[in-house]
């Protein structure tokens, strides 16, 4: 019986390269997101492509109680998970309190809480079963705050500490965990944001989802806590811890607020 690698928001993005690359490294897999159609197709390509079994299971995880009755599902089923990539994720952009208080709320449910329970119920299997690896997408937000994307930062700091945290916890078991913190990465999540730095599109600074895949990918053999894709994101992690909190606040204010749409 294979195991198995969980990849959520795998139907589109960085997800979906990470799907492509596991597969590619034949990898069998459980794609989880809420679009059916665009999952029953990826994981038929994937097959095709790579000769790997590809499931899928439609699932919103800002649904708590779909959370639930996808987690009872995979603690009573038979496969075994030895990899799980926590990658859904959503952004808001734009002044906090002029936001649908739905909206952040959806965030802060996929963002952390979802991330966070399939992290306590697949840890705990993994650790059963002696061993597995976890990885879970952050980004370089998650290194300072971020006024006018202030929710999406602070979650993305949530799971950078909280993986972190849980790499320690978890290494006597056997279970390898990482967290990944992409810069800007090509695809619909800016959309999404109602954020414009999709006009980055074409600069040095925007990275194809396939390049933070395989990087990604590398990485992830090669056990790394934290996975920065690129030197000019590994600086912008970096260079916060060399000035003062409030010029970090303003110049990162400042790009977000140029950035959000109004
Ligand atoms: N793109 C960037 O520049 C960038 C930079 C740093 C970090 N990140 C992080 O990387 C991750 C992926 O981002 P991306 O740019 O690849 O985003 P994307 O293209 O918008 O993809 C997001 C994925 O998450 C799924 N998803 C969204 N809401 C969901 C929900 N409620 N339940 C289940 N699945 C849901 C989407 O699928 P469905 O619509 O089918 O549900 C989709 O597969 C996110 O955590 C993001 O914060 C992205």
């Amino acid at each position: 019986m294979p195991r198995y690698a969980l990849v959520t928001g795998a139907s589109s993005g960085i997800g979906l390269a990470l799907a492509e690359a596991l597969a590619r490294r034949g990898r069998s897999l459980l794609l989880v997101a809420r679009q059916r159609d665009a999952l029953e197709s990826i994981a038929c390509e994937l097959t095709q492509r790579f000769g790997v079994e590809v499931l899928f299971r439609v699932c919103d995880l800002a649904e708590p109680l779909q959370v639930s009755g996808m987690l009872m599902e995979l603690e009573q089923g038979e496969r075994q998970f030895d990899l799980l990539v926590n990658n859904a994720g959503i952004g808001t952009s734009g002044p906090f309190i002029e936001q649908h208080w739905s909206d952040e709320q959806e965030l802060i449910e996929l963002n952390i809480l979802a991330m966070a329970r399939l992290c306590h119920a697949l840890g705990a299997l993994m650790a059963h079963q002696g061993g597995g690896q976890i990885l879970n997408v952050a980004s370089v937000a998650g290194f300072q705050p971020g006024p006018w994307m202030s929710n999406y930062y602070a979650s993305k700091a949530y799971v950078l500490h909280f993986s972190e945290g849980l790499r320690e916890e978890l290494r006597p078991q056997g279970v390898k965990v990482s967290v990944l913190c992409p810069g800007p990465t090509r695809k619909s999540f800016f959309r999404r944001a109602h954020s414009q730095v999709d006009r980055l599109e074409g600069s040095k600074l925007m990275m194809s989802p396939e390049e933070v895949a395989l990087i990604t990918v590398r990485a992830l053999e090669k056990n790394r806590a934290i996975i920065i894709p690129g030197w000019r994101n590994r600086l912008a992690a970096r260079l916060p811890r060399f000035a003062p909190r409030w010029l970090v606040r303003r110049v990162v204010g400042r790009i977000n607020r140029a950035f959000a749409k109004s």
